[in-house]
């Protein structure tokens, strides 16, 4: 019963807000420009509209942090106040051989995250994805033993972690270290130095950047397996004096998926370990997944391209623009109402053209799942997501 009412709420609010539009289109005189005044209905200012509530942040590609978009940089210090680099410090990119790092994307993005009072999330320090082969042998190209795979986790989180404490407020210490049973996944990480490598993940972010706050990070993090993992996790930590300060819980999500309620019982459970909770990576594809089996973040995924998967080549249909603008009410929904248990609100990705979701799992294809389109413009549902749920 409660859900049906919170359905017809979420469902009145929408309406409302497609009146308005339309109504605001009507004033139009060329009504064959309907379409695109809609399009051009003020936007809010994201930042603004949740100020009193939680961060609302983005991440960025490369060829933004390099300014190559200058509108998206615009539009990212007029829309957020939080930013991620989506690639641009994973191991891969910012310490790719042993005694190589390269700082150029990095210290651009510190530069312009402070400048412009941006809360800046380092992601990651440590992930068994995007991670290089020689960071698990030793200098002689033999496999690493635990001592000699902490010290280059060290080596490497003094580095990059110590070059931007004071500068970077955040980081993403340790990214899906769990299986969906909650249990640790079998990393080379977890191989190699055993089921304690987070404790000394974390321990050593805290001593290389004292100022930051630590996040573990994750995907799925609605399952109640893996959220009975994370609790174990953070009170492993904790009782051990290791400090972390908040869980991120990825959302890369989809029309139906995942379970919402599932999603707030979540937040509520990380948010009573008296720790933050963000959500770090929000996108919610329009597309059908390919691999039902697999839905969730996993990158290994990477399936042929087909075009029965692809069925919105040129231009998202109304109807389906309608569910998204839903499935975002109902996600809002649940964000504002748990508004002072969450700490931030983080979109994958500025506008869909650099959406991740383009290409995973299946390279190729055209996706929707942000709130600004491929040409920047904010999508008219937006303007209805700070009253979902309210
Ligand atoms: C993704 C990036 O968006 C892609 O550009 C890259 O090719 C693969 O990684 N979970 C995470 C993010 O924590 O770092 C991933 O980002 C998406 C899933």
């Amino acid at each position: 019963m409660a859900n049906n009412t919170y359905s017809f709420k979420i469902y009145a609010i929408l309406v409302l807000c497609l009146m308005l539009i339309s109504c605001q289109s009507d004033k139009n005189p060329n009504p064959s420009k309907s379409a695109a005044s809609n399009q051009q209905a003020k936007p809010i200012v994201l930042k603004e509209a949740f100020k009193e509530r939680y961060r609302v942040g983005t991440a960025m590609s490369l060829v933004q942090i390099m300014g190559e978009e200058p509108d998206t940089l615009s539009l990212v210090t007029s829309q957020f106040n939080s930013v991620t680099p989506e690639n641009s410090m994973k191991w891969e990119r910012i310490h790719p051989e042993r005694n190589k790092y390269k700082f150029k994307a990095s210290d651009t993005l510190v530069e312009f995250s402070n400048q412009n009072k941006l809360f800046l999330v380092g992601h990651t320090l440590v992930w068994h994805s995007q991670t290089p082969d020689w960071v698990f042998q030793q200098a002689d190209g033999s496999p690493s033993d635990r001592k000699a795979l902490l010290e280059t986790m060290r080596l490497h989180i003094e580095a990059v972690a110590g070059r931007y404490d004071g500068k970077i407020q955040a980081w993403d210490v340790v990214n899906e270290a769990l299986n969906e049973d909650g249990s640790l996944r079998s990393s080379k990480w977890h191989e190699i130095i055993g089921d304690d490598y987070l404790e000394h993940a974390f321990a050593m972010a805290a001593k290389a950047s004292p100022h930051a706050k630590l996040y573990y990070n994750d995907y799925n993090l609605f399952k109640p397996e893996k959220r009975q993992g994370v609790i174990r996790l953070v009170k492993r930590l904790q009782s051990k004096g290791i400090p972390i300060h908040g869980v991120g819980l990825q959302a890369h999500y989809a029309l139906d998926y995942p379970d919402l309620n599932e999603f707030e019982d979540s937040i509520k459970a990380f948010a009573a370990l008296g720790i933050d909770v963000m959500i770090t990576e929000l996108d919610v594809s329009v597309l059908p997944f390919p691999d039902e089996e697999n839905q969730g973040a996993d990158v290994s995924l990477n399936l042929a391209l087909q075009s029965k998967f692809d069925p919105y080549p040129n231009q998202l249909p109304e109807s389906v623009e309608l569910q998204l603008a839903q499935r975002y009410m109902e996600i809002f929904s649940v964000l504002n109402r748990n508004a002072k248990l969450i700490d931030r609100v983080t979109f994958w990705g500025v506008h869909d053209k650099q959406s991740w979701r383009n290409g995973w799992p299946m390279q190729g294809r055209h996706d929707y799942p942000l709130l600004f389109d491929r040409s920047l413009k904010q999508k008219a549902f937006v303007k209805a997501l700070p009253q979902a749920g309210l």
